[in-house]
């Protein structure tokens, strides 16, 4: 399979670059600076690419989105410059408790406002043009630089309530996204890797 991976230089998007290259996969690795690709590979294409400008999609591929930013609306240009490219399927990583989560989620999530309120819209926009397009968006809970561990995914109707403490680490949640782009179980819908 040919995946793009958009902010292959982020800790996600890195994850994601090498499990894609290790299964196989061909890769085309976005970043805004290809520099900060840590992975050299037969199979690996680094392209540059800042979401504010043009990106080169591959409407042939699948794309996988580690991307993330502390500027209300990167989010948003990001997702609609894939939507724009029509590539076969998107996948892409929001946040847990936010936009179609937040009411699973419930009152634990409230402290997602408290740090990161402003730039809720901006994820909650992008995903809606991920869904819209027909992609799967992994509502991942708070992140660590952990090693890949056991782990499943739900839809909405089986979430848990928002906890803190329950984390998940970046490796699992990119093997749980190059599932989804192997094998999709949840298009046009919010799917939540959970560690364990
Ligand atoms: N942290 C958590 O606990 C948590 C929990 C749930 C969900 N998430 C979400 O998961 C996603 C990824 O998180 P992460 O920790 O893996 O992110 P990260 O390591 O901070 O990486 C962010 C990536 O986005 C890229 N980027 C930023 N602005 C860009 C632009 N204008 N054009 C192109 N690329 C751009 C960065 O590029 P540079 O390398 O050039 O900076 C980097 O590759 C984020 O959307 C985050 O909100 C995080």
């Amino acid at each position: 399979m040919h995946l793009t991976i958009l902010a292959a230089s982020g800790r996600t998007g890195s994850a994601l670059t090498r499990q894609a290259l290790d299964r196989g996969h061909t890769v085309t690795a976005i970043a805004r600076d290809i520099s900060r690709i840590a992975l050299d590979h037969p199979n690996l294409w680094k392209v540059a690419g800042d979401v504010s400008g043009p990106l080169t999609i591959d409407p042939d591929s699948v794309v996988l989105s580690g991307l993330g930013a502390d500027t209300p609306g990167v989010l948003l240009a990001g997702a609609q410059a894939v939507v724009a490219a029509g590539p076969s399927r998107i996948i892409w990583l929001g946040a847990y408790g936010t936009g179609a989560s937040a009411e699973a989620a419930g009152e634990g999530a409230a402290v997602l406002w408290k740090f990161f309120g402003d730039r809720i819209p901006d994820k909650v926009a992008a995903d809606y043009a991920v869904l819209t397009a027909g992609g799967t968006v992994f509502h991942a809970g708070v992140l660590t630089d952990e090693p890949a561990g056991p782990g499943r995914v739900v839809g909405l109707d089986e979430a848990p309530p928002f906890d803190l403490g329950a984390k998940i680490s970046r490796e699992t949640v990119a093997a749980a996204m190059l599932d989804e782009a192997e094998h999709p179980r949840f298009p046009g819908a919010v799917a939540l890797p959970l560690a364990g």
